[in-house]
């Protein structure tokens, strides 16, 4: 009942491991923006998230408070939204363990990021790193959402969301709300400049594969003039044509041209010419972010009373589901 009645509810959540990359932006976090006038939004960074990878504790705070304020840079607004740090909100890690308990071993297993990550990582396969997921959908579950936008490399994750929110409701009855997931059309996987068969990553070793969403615009226009495309020198969208897709892509996500019309505008010209383009692109889109960046960079003590602020109000939604949480299965809390 309390569903019909409200307006539809979002969750989504970034792991402030460095610098978000021009894939974040266009798989998740322009959506998340752009969501904001239609929907109630709950935003997080998700920091527990990123301790299944040793951080350095001195850079891991910087990159929270980084992503904090590029976020807010990006058009996260707290006066419409609620965004805060996973950590500032206990119910997260609560929730988490208990989740994990309705969790099969076998379904964690099938996890392509933990199977990434644990060959990556192998000196640090840690049961975080595992359980990963019962963390993610306890941090959608809280807050009741009813989509998440995310990139579709996520995908996996929200359908595991989804089979733990319908195991609990078939055991306890209507608790969660199952949610789905939003990917985008253009955008959902923003691939690797490099390798344009992999997904762009920050972690990648070679910084020419990806962009920063603080990177110059001399960076940017440099990292596009050297992107791997094919021979063929012609630009159009086609099976086999890995890194011009992945430019055409980044190119209409950033400029709102279809790929008919982008065809058109670079008929017979080289390669060179479009992927100067798709850079000048990316630089429209990111420098007026990264100017307001500086602002919001420039002033901590806002940046901090912003973040415990919306930690109340986030604390506020998810206590409720937690107390429901274990009231249905039995847990005692006087
Ligand atoms: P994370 O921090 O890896 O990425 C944040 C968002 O960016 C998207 N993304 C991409 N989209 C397109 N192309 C790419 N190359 C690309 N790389 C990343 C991701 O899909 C994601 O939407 N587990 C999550 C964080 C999380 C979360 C949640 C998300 C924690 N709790 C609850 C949704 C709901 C993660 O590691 O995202």
């Amino acid at each position: 009942m309390e569903n019909a009645e409200r307006k539809k509810r979002i969750f989504s959540a970034i792991q402030p491991t460095g610098t978000p990359t021009l894939g974040n932006y266009l798989g998740a976090l322009r959506n998340w923006v752009a969501m904001q006038d239609e929907f109630e939004c709950v935003y997080a960074t998700a920091n527990l998230h990123a301790i299944t990878v040793r951080q350095d504790p001195a850079a891991f705070r910087k990159a929270q408070t980084e992503l904090y304020a590029l976020l807010l840079a990006c058009g996260i607004d707290t006066e419409k939204s609620i965004f805060f740090h996973q950590s500032m909100v206990y119910t997260h890690a609560e929730l988490a363990w208990v989740l994990s308990c309705y969790t099969q071993f076998g379904e964690l297993s099938r996890m392509t990021q933990f199977k990434d990550k644990s060959a990556k990582h192998a000196d640090n396969v840690n049961a975080g790193l595992f359980t990963y997921p019962s963390l993610m959908a306890g941090d959608i579950l809280l807050y009741k959402a009813d989509m998440v936008p995310v990139g579709a490399d996520q995908k996996q994750h929200l359908e595991l969301s989804r089979d733990i929110a319908n195991r609990f409701n078939n055991l306890y009855g209507d608790t969660f709300v199952v949610p789905e997931p939003y990917i985008p059309k253009i955008g959902a996987r923003v691939m690797n400049l490099q390798d344009p068969e992999k997904k762009m990553s920050k972690s990648d070793t070679n910084a020419k594969s990806y962009i920063l969403m603080t990177d110059t615009p001399d960076q940017i226009i440099k990292k596009f003039r050297s992107a791997v495309t094919d021979s063929e020198a012609c630009v159009r969208y086609a099976e086999g044509k890995a890194g011009i897709n992945n430019l055409m892509e980044i190119y209409s996500a950033c400029t709102g041209k279809s790929f008919e019309q982008i065809e058109q505008e670079f008929e017979g010209k080289g390669y060179g010419d479009f992927k100067t383009a798709v850079g000048e692109a990316v630089v429209a889109v990111l420098a007026p972010i990264q100017e307001k960046f500086r602002q919001y960079m420039g002033d901590k003590a806002f940046l901090e009373t912003c973040a415990r602020e919306n930690a109340e109000k986030a604390l506020a939604i998810s206590s409720r589901t937690m107390a429901k949480v274990y009231k249905k299965v039995g847990l005692l809390r006087y």
